[in-house]
């Protein structure tokens, strides 16, 4: 599995997925949106009325302003709605193609669901038997990117926010009379490159809530598409989009010629020819692999799909008619939309692999965490409140309480308490706060971690794996009692917990153990490898991803490895704790640490072996062997993902999983 190499398997994707396009297509699919969770018996009425629907859309697909939005039905309980929306820029004729295809397609490909999204270059078409007009939906959230780099990644990115910010403000309050909320801009990045935006709403919205839409999807922009040349960023409601080329076509200007799809690697382009004259190759070029790659990413998406399984039966846990619990533990949506300020910019915590944390003050004065799912949960909603009730039993001191959840729509939000103090990373590895953690606090809030996850992997009736375990996820009350975070994410996620092995990964790459992160297998013991490398950035004051940053230099693990068989684990150590070290514990925790990142998953101790450890220096420990250095076999796959991805987004040793990379639904 060494040898696996996104650029040779999306290749490979683009070769076999583009050998099955339908002769003549000028229409480029990219992704369908299919829950699979609720669907609906064939030959009943809403069967029915969704197949009237979809056939009132196709034939009103000519409208002025490239939307129609209608319902079929009369009984509330049966009735169909649905719309298309085609992307501003596109001629008539293209749009009612997309239209009329995407409504064929959308049954084909997500058969007999309640509701469904299908999106195309061109278009995107969406039902539901449940109305959503006028409402801005957030969920799924599927980030498209150019693999290609840009140079003066600060500068490109701050340019790209201020021209989206520009762009999404005249389409939400659009004057033009399209009866569309749609916009692009242009404006100069080098003397020889400019930068193209697009955005749209679907114009049911009120300017207001496609302004939020639009500023939603720019603010989601850096976790896609940092320093890349290109990117799209699609919720059902709005999308924005950008290129270093222009893409759109602009009114009055002949249609651009159809594009005939051209397999080229995306290799990167030397940087001494002139750009001048390379332009109009990337121009047309590189619309063409996007497109072809487009089309790849979202027919390998849905193999991919196919072959996944949720097991959303977990035995020996159903809460059973626990309703109580549960309506103790919702919240109402609208108390959370006016504790978080309506989840405005300015209250945001944060953002992880899961979603934005938003802080917020509930009526009585209490201090909240807010956490808007971005993760597709692949279980319905009661499953989804049964796990919310049974992760919300789970109190330690060391464990961040999850206080409850809301629902609206689509939306799924958890609230946790509110840890005041940051996270651990934001202390460590600052030069000017890590003299804050002397020694005997580092050991403190290493001991509490262990007890933490001790609490999770034996003590609790779930017995849970974090499978995310990373300095990023431990916070720091006033105190600086470590709580860790984010725990019972796979279980809340409906991800399969029972088998040991999985196709979707979630973790961060570098605090993943080698059997996880290569195979999906996980265990108990991946959480202890994620612990090792924890206990190693403690005493470093390094970052395990900080390594790979770096030109020549070794990664964290053999680092720490070279000064452990040395005998010099005082020069491993963080220079910041000067003299408020004592040596025997941080040699028995380089040790510890070192023992928990071995490669055989057997040979790494137990958590409640750690925990005795760390309690009592009369306990021996053995010698640890060297570790795997698998991320860092200076390939450069591993970079391209970038070091804090979570690997839930990216998965590199097949085919299908490779191209996850580039698109991945939220
Ligand atoms: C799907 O929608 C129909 C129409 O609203 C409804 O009758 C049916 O119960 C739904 N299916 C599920 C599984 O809830
Ligand atoms: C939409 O299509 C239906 C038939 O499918 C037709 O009855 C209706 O008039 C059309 N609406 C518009 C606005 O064209
Ligand atoms: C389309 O959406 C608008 C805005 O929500 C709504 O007022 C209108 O009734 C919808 N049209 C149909 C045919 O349902
Ligand atoms: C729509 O279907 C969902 C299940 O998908 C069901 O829970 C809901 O009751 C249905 N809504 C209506 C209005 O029938
Ligand atoms: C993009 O930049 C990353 C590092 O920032 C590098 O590893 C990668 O190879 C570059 N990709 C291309 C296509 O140039
Ligand atoms: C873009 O808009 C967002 C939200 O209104 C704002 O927070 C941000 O500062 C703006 N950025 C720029 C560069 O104008
Ligand atoms: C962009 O650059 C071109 C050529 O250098 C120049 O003619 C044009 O005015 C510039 N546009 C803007 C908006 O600055
Ligand atoms: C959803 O349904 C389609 C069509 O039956 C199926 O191919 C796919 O595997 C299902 N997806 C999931 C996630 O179960």
């Amino acid at each position: 599995m060494d040898s696996c190499n996104i650029f040779i398997n999306l290749l490979l994707t683009i070769t076999l997925c583009f050998f099955t396009l339908p002769a003549g297509a000028q229409i480029v699919y990219l992704y369908t949106y299919c829950p699979n969770s609720t669907t609906y018996p064939v030959n009943s009425i809403y069967d029915r009325n969704l197949n009237s629907l979809l056939s009132s859309l196709s034939s009103n697909s000519t409208q002025k302003n490239g939307f129609y939005n209608t319902t079929a039905g009369q009984d509330p309980s049966n009735t169909a709605y649905g719309l298309y929306l085609c992307r501003g820029d596109v001629a008539m004729d293209v749009c009612q193609d997309c239209v009329v295809t995407a409504s064929k397609e959308i049954v084909r490909k997500c058969p007999r669901n309640n509701e469904s999204v299908i999106y195309y270059d061109e278009c995107m078409l969406r039902y539901s038997n449940k109305s959503f007009f006028s409402q801005v939906q957030y969920r799924p959230w599927l980030p498209i990117l150019n693999t290609q780099n840009v140079s003066e990644v600060e500068r490109f990115m701050r340019l790209l926010e201020k021209t989206m910010n520009d762009t999404a403000a005249r389409a939400a309050n659009d004057q033009s009379g399209s009866g569309k909320k749609f916009a692009t801009g242009e404006v100069n990045f080098t003397s020889f490159q400019s930068l193209y935006t697009l955005v749209q709403c679907t114009p049911d919205l009120s300017a207001q809530a496609c302004n939020s839409c639009l500023h939603e999807a720019i603010a989601r922009l850096p976790s896609c598409c940092e320093g890349k040349r290109g990117g799209r960023s699609i919720f059902p409601s709005c999308n924005v989009i950008y290129e270093l080329y222009q893409f759109y076509r602009v009114e009055a200007t002949a249609p651009a010629p159809s594009p005939v799809p051209v397999l080229l690697p995306p290799a990167p382009r030397s940087r001494g020819k002139s750009q001048i004259s390379t332009g109009t190759i990337i121009a047309i070029v590189v619309p063409t692999v996007i497109s072809v790659l487009a089309f790849a990413i979202g027919c390998c998406l849905l193999v991919r799909k196919s072959r996944k399984k949720f097991n959303t039966t977990l035995e020996d846990q159903s809460v059973g008619g626990d309703i109580s619990t549960i309506e103790s533990l919702q919240f109402d949506f609208g108390v959370i939309e006016a504790a978080t300020n309506k989840f405005s910019y300015d209250n945001k915590l944060g953002e992880g692999g899961f979603g934005v944390v938003y802080k917020g003050i509930l009526p009585n004065g209490q201090e909240i965490a807010v956490k808007r799912l971005s993760l597709y949960s692949g279980q319905g909603l009661e499953q989804f409140k049964n796990e919310v009730v049974l992760v919300s039993k789970l109190q330690h001191r060391n464990l961040v309480r999850l206080l409850g959840f809301c629902v609206e729509g689509e939306e799924k939000i958890l609230i946790y308490e509110f840890v005041p103090n940051k996270s651990l990373d934001y202390f460590l590895f600052d030069p000017e706060k890590q003299g804050l953690l002397d020694w005997s606090r580092r050991y403190k809030i290493l001991g509490g971690i262990a007890r933490g996850i001790l609490y999770l992997h034996e003590d609790s009736r779930l017995r849970i794996i974090h499978r995310d375990l990373k300095t990023s996820n431990i916070l720091l009350d006033a105190d600086l009692n470590s709580k860790i975070s984010d725990f019972g994410m796979a279980k809340i996620l409906g991800v399969d917990q029972t088998q040991d092995n999985t196709n979707r990964i979630v973790g961060t790459y570098g605090y993943l153990s080698p059997e996880y992160a290569m195979h999906g297998q996980y265990s108990l013991k991946s959480d202890i490898y994620s612990f090792g490398v924890i206990v190693l950035e403690i005493i470093s004051g390094k970052k395990i991803s900080s390594f790979d940053q770096s030109d020549d230099a070794e990664d964290l693990l053999s680092y720490a490895w070279k000064h452990w068989s040395k005998g010099t684990a005082l020069q491993f150590m963080d220079e910041a704790l000067m003299d408020s070290y004592s040596k025997n514990e941080v040699i028995r925790c380089l040790q510890l640490g070192l023992l928990c990142v071995q490669e055989n998953p057997a040979k790494r101790p137990t958590m409640g072996t750690i925990v005795l450890m760390l309690d009592s220096y009369s306990v021996a420990l053995p010698m640890p062997q060297k570790p795997a250095f698998f991320l860092h076999s200076g390939t450069n796959q591993w970079k391209e993902l970038g070091p804090n991805q979570t690997a839930s987004k990216s998965m590199p040793c097949s085919v299908d999983e490779a191209s996850i990379t580039e698109v991945y639904p939220r």
